[in-house]
């Protein structure tokens, strides 16, 4: 569904209609499909009230049917309860139709708030962290939660949001977090291009922006771990960077993250040899990022175990 048509239904939805939304958000804590008696139930309601909402959303396509009795939230239905919160917190006040990128990951907008500035929201829509870094997060998505796709992608997003916040403090060139709800990041937009859109005038003052922004990264012990010539924006006028892209990011500490930052390593290079003939080997900048990569190697499951934690505190 196009972010017009999310915005659209949005529009149709009545404050009751936001609150069955809620409710069976809530709900699906325990049920993969919601009973709509529980949703009667705790909204103190009558069946008839409810059971209008319930086919006018369905309708809309922001709910599905299992059985005439059972209901399950729709990506947007989620799209309009994170759409619904940005806006409830003054932080957004429209949403531009087109989208300024849109993949199999995450779908992009930029939005305005009521005093005009202008923002980046990016929807999360499936949960790559889950995939790359540990399946651990199963074991408490595993029991409590039966929606997976929507914990996923509430992960992805609350993992970005988290690094962006480490890095834009420890002044890595990073969009600065504005807020966030569930799978919805809202980050300040970027006036720039993808790297691998633009013709640079001086590409050995970006590669070095780029290997400088590696080692803060590295001081705090972070790891982007998908550095590409898609995830660098570049300012056209000043040729400055802007890095995007983080739900992956990796602690720099863990078994296994050496080899993560020395593929994030070649992929820059590589693409700066191919297109502007820059001859930089691997091994001098890894010589010079060496002191900064932690000697200790953890067990994933001793790093993660706090920020598993900490996310679902969050996310919960
Ligand atoms: N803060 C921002 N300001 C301006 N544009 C942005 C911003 N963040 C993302 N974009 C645009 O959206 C595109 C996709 O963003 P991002 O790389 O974060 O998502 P993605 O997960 O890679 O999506 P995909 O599934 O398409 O690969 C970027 O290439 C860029 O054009
Ligand atoms: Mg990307």
């Amino acid at each position: 569904m196009s972010i017009s048509n999310v915005v659209a239904s949005y529009n149709e939805l009545s404050k009751l209609d936001l609150r069955v939304l809620r409710v069976i958000e809530v709900l699906h804590r325990n049920y993969e499909y919601v009973p709509v008696r529980r949703i009667v139930k705790y909204m103190n309601l009558s069946e008839e009230v409810i059971n209008k909402s319930i086919s006018k959303m369905n309708k809309l396509k922001l709910l599905v049917r299992r059985g005439p009795d059972n209901v399950r939230l729709t990506f947007p239905a989620y799209d309009i309860l994170s759409i619904h919160t940005m806006v409830k917190r003054g932080v957004i006040d429209a949403i531009a139709p087109t989208p300024l990128g849109v993949g199999k990951e995450s779908d992009v907008y930029a939005a305005e708030s009521s005093s005009g500035d202008k923002y980046a929201l990016k929807f999360h829509r499936i949960g790559r962290v889950s995939f790359r870094n540990t399946r651990k997060y199963r074991v408490w998505i595993g029991e409590r939660r039966h929606i997976t796709w929507l914990y996923e992608a509430k992960i992805s997003a609350h993992m970005e949001y988290m690094a962006l916040t480490e890095a834009y403090r420890a002044k890595v060139p990073v969009p600065k977090p504005r807020a966030i709800t569930r799978h919805l990041v809202a980050m300040e937009y970027i006036n720039g291009i993808e790297l691998f859109k633009i013709r640079l005038s001086n590409p050995e003052s970006v590669l070095e922006q780029i290997i400088s922004a590696i080692e803060d990264l590295l001081r705090i012990n972070i790891i982007h771990g998908d550095l590409n010539e898609y995830n660098i924006l570049v300012n056209p006028s000043s040729e400055k960077i802007t890095i995007i892209d983080w739900p992956q990011w990796m602690y720099a500490n863990v078994k296994g993250s050496k080899t993560i930052l020395m593929r994030d390593l070649n992929i820059i290079l590589r693409y700066f040899k191919s297109n502007y003939g820059l001859n930089i080997s691997i091994d001098a900048v890894m010589g010079r990022l060496a002191p900064l990569i932690p000697s200790s190697e953890l067990p994933p499951e001793k790093v993660y175990s706090r920020l598993i934690k900490r996310i679902t505190s969050l996310v919960s």
